[in-house]
């Protein structure tokens, strides 16, 4: 059986600790599908095909190994997505207790709906500090975002 992960989030941008994550499932799994969801609780800076396109370039420019499909999803439920192509489970990436606690509602909820498995991974401990949040706040107010994101990111907000 192929061992199919999807790594979900709103990827708004893209950060150094997500790409360490994407990498980290790349050499676990078969294939692994990083989706682009949108998350109506938080404000968007990047529309949605931007995030994919700068997804695709910051992973091609890490030269990830294996095989990492970039797509997104609005039409319904996260586990609908894994079902369909056949995934076994989600993979998300743990920073904090805050993470933790952030995330295990959700995990339950997609076991219930679905039987879909969340793994929970530890990134670098150098980007524990990293969040799309903090960088779309940083890019707003004119900073220097280049320490936290991929380089096609800074060069994308920088412009
Ligand atoms: O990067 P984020 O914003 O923390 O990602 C959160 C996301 C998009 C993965 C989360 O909001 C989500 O899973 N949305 C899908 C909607 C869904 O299926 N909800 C019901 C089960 S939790």
């Amino acid at each position: 059986m192929k061992r199919i992960a999807v790594v979900p989030g709103s990827f708004d941008p893209v950060t150094l600790g997500h790409l360490d994550v994407i990498s980290r499932a790349a050499g676990l799994y078969d294939e692994v599908h990083v989706l682009v969801v949108h998350n109506p609780d938080k404000a968007a800076l990047l529309p949605i095909a931007q995030r994919v396109a700068l997804l695709e370039q910051s992973i091609a420019e890490a030269e990830v190994r294996g095989t990492v499909i970039v797509a997104s999803w609005s039409m319904g439920l996260l586990v609908d997505y894994v079902t369909e192509v056949g995934a076994q489970v989600l993979v998300k990436g743990i920073r904090s207790q805050i993470d933790v606690a952030y995330e295990t509602p959700m995990a339950i909820v997609n076991r219930h709906l679905a039987g879909v498995e969340t793994i929970f991974m530890l990134p670098d401990p150098s980007h524990a500090h990293v969040s799309s949040s903090l960088v779309r706040q940083v890019a707003n107010l004119g900073g220097d975002i280049s320490p936290y994101v991929p380089p096609a990111v800074a060069r994308f907000l920088q412009r």
